[in-house]
């Protein structure tokens, strides 16, 4: 079995890219821009990034920071502005009609707010059917049924009670498993989860983690788990990417991420981390980096340079004049910043 965080800290990685070999998915200069009245929303700049075969990378940055454009461009939903996600080996960016649709079953989602995600007029059954019709692939009538109850049984739904009702009459975390299982019956190799757990009660939040982690291994999937919260990505993600203004500022294993952080903005992440005991901060014995401002500054007109640059307490001259490169740190730790807290390693 591969994808525990050993696995990937021991990955070859070329050492001229940095990127390991066998990525399932490999994200490449994605950028993701909005044309608006008010003018161009720079929500995603230039991410690159790779996810090995079976092991879950997570995105992490406070609330618009462009996780779910990124999450959403990952399915070509819209089209990244720029830029080559491929699956496989298959750039879907190249793709256009059946043949992206083809691909599309490669790749699925599980959007942001499950309860608004579903169609509120549709019986549980027809909306976990959906793409099972739309790809064509699921065989007669029988065939169909038998792969939408097999699924939905998969995820803790009974499909005898659950799959003529509606989604109103489920609670959030229901609904997100029959969002899970709307994504699940196409078998995808990648699973993309926008914010999963977010909105759900803590209780039925380790439910739903647990759950994922079941379906990780089942269906042996390749998973980009989305969350604004360090804390709950700590035990489900074999890497984290934190995300900040658009741009990817550290990737790390997790255990490397949350033991010596290189980013300033990682460190303010976690220092604000909510766990149980007090902040994780308070277990790495590092004293807490403080922004010099709480203002996200606007994606429409973003920092030259570092866009950290305008909270982060090391800032100089150079990081206002050149955007630093993510760069090599240590095998499987990059990090974008003219400063980092070499302290910590
Ligand atoms: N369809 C859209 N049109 C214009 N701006 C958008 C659109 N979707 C997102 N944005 C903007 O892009 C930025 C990133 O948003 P989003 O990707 O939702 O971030 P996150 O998921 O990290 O909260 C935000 O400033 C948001 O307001
Ligand atoms: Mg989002």
């Amino acid at each position: 079995m591969t994808g525990t965080p050993s696995d990937v800290a021991d990955a070859p990685i070329p050492a001229s890219t940095g990127r390991p070999a066998d990525a399932k998915l490999v994200v490449d200069n994605v950028t993701v821009e909005y044309q608006t009245r008010k003018g161009t929303v720079h929500a995603v700049t230039d991410v690159s990034l790779d996810v090995p075969r079976g092991t879950t990378l997570a995105l992490v940055g406070e609330s618009g920071c462009g996780k779910s454009s990124l999450g959403r461009a990952l399915l070509q939903l819209p089209r990244p502005t720029s830029g080559r996600v491929v699956v496989d080996g298959t750039d879907l960016s190249g793709l256009s009609g059946s043949a992206l649709k083809r691909a599309r079953k490669s790749i699925q989602m599980v959007f942001q707010d499950p309860i608004s995600s579903l169609n509120p007029r549709r019986k549980v059954r027809d909306i976990v059917a959906e793409g099972l019709q739309i790809q064509g692939t699921g065989g007669d009538k029988a065939e169909m049924r038998r792969r939408v109850d097999a699924t939905m049984e998969a995820v803790g739904l009974d499909p005898a009670s659950a799959g003529d009702r509606r989604p109103s009459e489920f609670s959030g975390g229901q609904c997100q498993r029959i969002a899970l299982a709307r994504a699940l019956v196409l078998e995808p190799e990648v699973l993309v989860c926008d914010e999963p757990v977010s909105a759900l009660d803590v209780s039925v939040q380790a439910q739903i983690l647990n759950l994922l982690e079941d379906m990780k291994e089942r269906f042996h999937l390749t998973m980009v788990f989305i969350s604004h919260d360090l804390s709950v990505v700590h035990n489900i993600a074999d890497r984290v990417a934190v995300m900040y203004l658009g741009t990817v500022c550290e990737v790390a294993d997790t255990a490397a991420l949350y033991r010596a952080p290189a980013h300033p903005y990682t460190m303010l992440l976690i220092s604000s981390a909510p766990t149980l005991g007090g902040t994780l901060a308070d277990t790495l014995g590092e004293s807490p980096i403080t922004a010099t401002s709480s203002e996200l500054p606007s994606p429409l007109d973003p920092p030259t340079g570092c866009r950290f640059r305008t909270r982060c307490p090391r800032a100089t001259e150079i990081c206002a004049a050149e955007r630093p490169p993510l760069t090599v740190i240590a095998p499987g730790h990059q990090v974008a910043c003219h400063h980092p807290l070499e302290e910590n390693r």
